[in-house]
């Protein structure tokens, strides 16, 4: 038997998971019943932990195969591939190209094919006050929609596009070039149904551009309504972070947005591990049947969706 215990911290979603050491091996026992709290609760936060970065790896790989981060190069971990690290302290003399990361309502990794599934975060050096995440729980937003609404949104698909990533251009223009060379526009449905709770998630973010059939003018308003939905506050867990915080959330049924509320003078230092997703897209540029081609931009992705429509 696991001798975890499980407290729900917020009503839409979030639980606290103590009665474990992260940095030891996991019993089959335990990782039962993490895997069924965070199933329940979406965000689960492991208070207390000391983990290094290839225990959150080994931790991190009994939720599924890691991300390598192929879409996104930038500051991995030193020891370690498959960690990177979010902070605001300089990297290698330069500005950390993550010092901003997150900071629009999103799910990591949907603006590629594959977008990601579990992703953890501990939590090393956090400033004195504020630098929170929050999260939205996805079917909350989905099962508050009127019927005709879910219909109409069930046979939609949304175009994920990465340089609608909030502050992407504050990360210098190389970083820029390389995310968007990496990252061309794809395509994944509005509504996910989650294979393991079985229930309807909507799948719809700020880095939603347009919707396939739907032209730009009448995409713009229904993603605006869909993202100001999703984020009520009845929908969202805040969690105020402390040093020694692992938290592991589920991309395929949450958003979540780095507050950046916090005096950048101060150091917030994370490391991450994203476990790849059990849902393929496809590319906008493969839709069109067309070669690959530099990524396309702004307009160029809309002229690209409407030729789909028909
Ligand atoms: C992330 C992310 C949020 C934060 O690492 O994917 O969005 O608050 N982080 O740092
Ligand atoms: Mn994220």
């Amino acid at each position: 038997m696991s001798g975890i215990a499980v407290k729900p911290i917020g009503y839409a979603c979030g639980a606290s998971i103590e009665g474990v050491d992260l940095s030891k091996p996991l019993s089959r026992e335990d990782e039962r019943a993490i895997r069924a709290a965070w199933v329940e609760h979406l965000v689960v936060v492991f208070p207390k932990q000391q983990v290094a970065p290839g225990q959150l790896v080994d931790f991190s790989r009994h939720f599924g195969e890691l991300e390598d981060y192929a879409s996104q190069p930038f500051n991995r971990h030193p020891e370690n591939d498959e960690v990177m690290v979010i902070t605001n302290k300089r990297t290698n003399g330069k500005p950390s190209p993550t010092f901003n990361a997150g900071q629009n309502w999103h799910t990591d990794l949907s603006y590629t094919i594959r977008p990601a599934k579990a992703t953890t975060l501990f939590c090393i050096e956090k400033p004195s006050v504020g630098g929170d995440t929050m999260f939205a729980n996805m079917y909350l937003a989905y099962e508050t929609l009127s019927p005709k609404m879910q219909a109409f949104l069930d046979g939609l698909e949304g175009i994920h596009d990465a340089s609608l990533i909030q502050g992407l251009e504050k990360r210098g223009p190389e970083i820029v070039a390389e995310y968007k060379r990496l990252n061309p526009p794809v395509i994944h449905p509005a509504v996910r149904r989650h294979p393991d709770s079985g229930r309807k998630a909507l799948y719809v973010n700020e880095r939603v551009r347009q919707f396939v059939g739907l032209s730009e003018a009448e995409s713009k308003p229904l993603i605006r309504f869909l993202c100001d939905h999703a984020v009520l506050s009845r929908h969202v867990y805040r969690h105020y972070w402390s040093v020694g915080d692992l938290v592991m959330w589920d991309n395929r049924c949450l958003t979540h947005l780095a507050v950046g509320d916090y005096d950048p003078g101060e150091s917030r230092h994370m490391i991450r591990t994203s476990g790849k997703g059990d849902h393929y897209g496809r590319l906008v540029e493969e839709a069109q049947g067309t070669q690959a081609r530099p990524v396309l931009k702004g307009k160029e992705v809309a002229a690209a969706v409407d030729a789909l429509r028909d």
